[in-house]
Parts: structure tokens; C-alpha cells; sequence
């Protein structure tokens, strides 16, 4: 474990960070020691180790999702374990053969994801197409980073969507976008065409593209922040699950970070299994999952349709009317807190 000088934080900063006590709760939830025999039956938590490892003791055929973030062909420390930019080719060969070693989990009708930088982009593909059938690549708008000087911003990122085979689950209806109507067509009638009049302005719930440009990337005053330097949003983790997925289907992401996948998972009601090698990530993550038992909110999803960035008031009221008021304060509260200074 490492352990680290506890950072001075402004009081507004909603960071999720660990205390001792934490460690010592949540340390017991994770699983620990690689198994002697294979695993019959499927197995949900936390895995503290290399998925390498574990990936072949894990039961064949079991998975309904694979996300995989893993890290990026970039020089990078995650809580000091240094990974380093190698050729395309180097980087390419190490995904074939993790690819190679996760594939027999997965069942007929899989979806998979997985997350690219564009230089890491180039990799995926190449061995992504060696394996599964490529669908599309989602490119969604990375909004943080200090300008470059000498080149473009970089800003935004790739998730390559593959099957395993023609058979497989895409719930379109459960990914809306919540959209404003700049030109509101209208029938002849004056009825509004494709799209709906609400007090609070014109919307029109639009079909999912392959452009997503309503993500925020998790920063300190959102209470889903923590310290690892690559987490996820879990609106970003949410639209994935929740069209590649059934209920109670079983996702696995063996390159969990901060648990994004396994929270999502646990909100939407779907099985998870994440392996992480670093202890510190595996208890934040254990400890976002203890939260994710009573709190479902995921900032941007309410009422069943993801909201574009800047709608808070708007989905305040949606939340308000849907539930009549009632309960809707805690919601509201934490969707303040969530978008207060960003979104
Ligand atoms: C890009 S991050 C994932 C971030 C994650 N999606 C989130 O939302 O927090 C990749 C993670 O993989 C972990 N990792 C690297 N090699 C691993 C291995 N062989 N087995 C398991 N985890 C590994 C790193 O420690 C890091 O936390």
C-alpha cells in the first residue's frame, strides 16, 4: 500500500479520499490471492490484482460486457507505477494479447468497449479487428488540459464499440440525449414537429450518435471524484451499460482505476466484476461502491434521458415533476453540488 501525505483541500472540494478507518472496513471486501483452482461460477467485487493473472482462472463464457480502459500508450504514473509510451507496433501486440487472454470469458452475444486516446486509437483498431467484429468509434469531447504550444489541444478521446458475433444487445431507447430545438418545425396545425413545448424551453429526446459532446470529466467538486488520474465519468460508463446491457447482466472491466465501471454497474442494477493491481484504487473504488448501494444519482441521467452539459435547472424541474417534490431534495442537492461550478 501506499501511503501518501494527506493533501490540503478547500472546503468545497468533495474529492472522495480514504481514512484510516476506511482501509481498514473496506480492506476485507476486496478479493485477495490469486485462487489455486480455476473459478466455477462467476464471481462480482473487486479483484486486488493483474487481471493477466486472473484471466485465466476467471469461468469461460460468463461476460455480457467488456469495458476495458486500459492505460494508454502514453507516459503516465498510476500511484507511481510508471507506464511508458512504446512503438505503435509494441503497444499494439501488448492489447492483441490481452485481447487474446480476455476473449474466452465473454459470451456469444458480447459487446465490448474500449477507451483510446488518438494515438492509442491507432492500436485498438489494428487489434480489436484481429478479435471481435469493430461496430463504430464513439469520439466524445475531452474538456480539460492546459493548451499545447506547438500543437492542437488535444481534446477528446475514442471508445471502440465491437461484437462478438451479429447477435447482440443495443438498447437505443435507454441512451436518448435530451437535446434543445433550435429550429422548432412546426404542422401546418401549429403542433410541434418531432419534438416537444415545455415551459422551461423546447426539447427533443434525439437517438445516440457516435459524437458525444455532453461529458464532463470528473473533477473536485463532483462527490464521483477521486484522485485517480484517469477516471471515467460515470455518465460516460452509464450510456455504455446501459445500451450494451440487460438487467442483471454481468459486465467485467479488468482495468478497473476508481471503480467507475462497478459503481455504474451497482446503479443500474447489472453485475460487476473489476480487477485493479493498485490497493489505493481498489479501495476507492470499494468505497464508491459502499455509497452506490443507497445513492443512484449519476449526474446528467434523470428521468431516463441524458442531459446536455449545462442543464441543471432544467433537470432540476424535470426531477421535481416527476416525483411531485417529493424526495426530489436530495437529487437536487447533490446535482447542485455536482454542476454548482462546471456543468
Ligand atoms: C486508464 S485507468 C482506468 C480508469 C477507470 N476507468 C476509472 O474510471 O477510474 C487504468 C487502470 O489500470 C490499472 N492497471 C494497469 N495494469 C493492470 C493490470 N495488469 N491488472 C489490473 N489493473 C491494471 C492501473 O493501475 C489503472 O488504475
Amino acid at each position: 500500500m501506499t501511503t501518501s501525505i494527506p493533501k490540503q483541500r478547500s472546503p468545497r472540494n468533495r474529492t472522495l479520499t480514504l481514512s484510516e478507518e476506511d482501509r481498514n472496513r473496506l480492506s476485507p471486501t476486496l478479493i485477495t490471492g490469486l485462487p489455486k483452482r480455476p473459478v466455477i461460477s462467476p464471481r462480482t467485487g473487486i479483484i486486488h490484482g493483474d487481471c493477466g493473472d486472473w484471466a485465466k482462472l476467471l469461468p469461460p463464457g460468463h461476460v455480457d460486457l467488456l469495458f476495458l480502459d486500459p492505460p494508454y500508450n502514453l507516459d503516465k504514473s498510476f500511484n507511481g507505477k510508471k507506464f511508458a509510451r512504446q512503438s505503435i507496433e509494441a503497444y499494439t501486440d501488448w492489447l492483441d494479447s490481452t485481447l487474446h487472454s480476455l476473449k474466452h470469458l465473454l459470451k456469444p452475444t458480447a459487446s465490448i468497449y474500449i477507451c483510446a486516446d488518438w494515438f492509442t486509437s491507432l492500436s485498438v483498431f489494428q487489434a480489436a479487428s484481429r478479435h471481435f467484429i469493430v461496430r463504430n468509434r464513439i469520439t466524445w469531447e475531452r474538456e480539460k488540459g492546459r493548451g499545447a504550444k506547438s500543437n492542437w489541444k488535444n481534446s477528446s478521446e475514442d471508445i471502440w464499440f465491437c461484437t462478438m458475433s451479429q447477435e447482440y444487445t443495443f438498447n437505443v431507447e435507454s441512451v436518448k440525449l435530451r437535446r434543445k430545438v433550435i429550429a422548432p418545425y412546426t404542422h401546418a396545425t401549429g403542433e410541434p414537429k418531432d419534438w416537444e413545448r415545455d415551459k422551461d424551453g423546447n426539447f427533443r429526446d434525439t437517438h445516440p450518435s457516435n459524437l458525444w459532446t455532453d461529458i464532463t470529466i470528473p473533477f473536485w467538486s463532483m462527490p464521483e471524484n477521486t484522485d485517480h488520474p484517469t477516471q471515467k465519468s460515470e455518465k460516460l460508463v452509464a450510456k455504455i451499460v446501459l445500451a450494451s446491457t440487460n438487467s442483471d447482466d454481468f459486465v467485467f472491466d479488468p482495468f478497473l482505476g476508481s471503480g467507475t465501471t462497478s459503481v455504474v454497474s451497482k446503479k443500474l442494477g447489472r453485475r460487476c466484476l473489476g480487477i485493479e493491481i493498485d490497493e489505493e484504487y481498489c479501495l476507492l473504488a470499494a468505497k464508491r461502491l459502499e455509497s452506490a448501494i443507497t445513492n443512484k444519482t449519476i449526474q446528467g441521467f434523470t428521468d431516463g434521458v441524458f442531459w446536455e452539459r449545462n442543464t441543471l435547472a432544467k433537470q432540476l424541474t424535470s426531477q421535481e415533476k416527476s416525483s411531485n417534490g417529493s424526495g426530489s431534495r436530495h437529487v437536487a442537492q447533490d446535482l447542485f453540488s455536482l454542476e454548482n461550478s462546471h456543468e
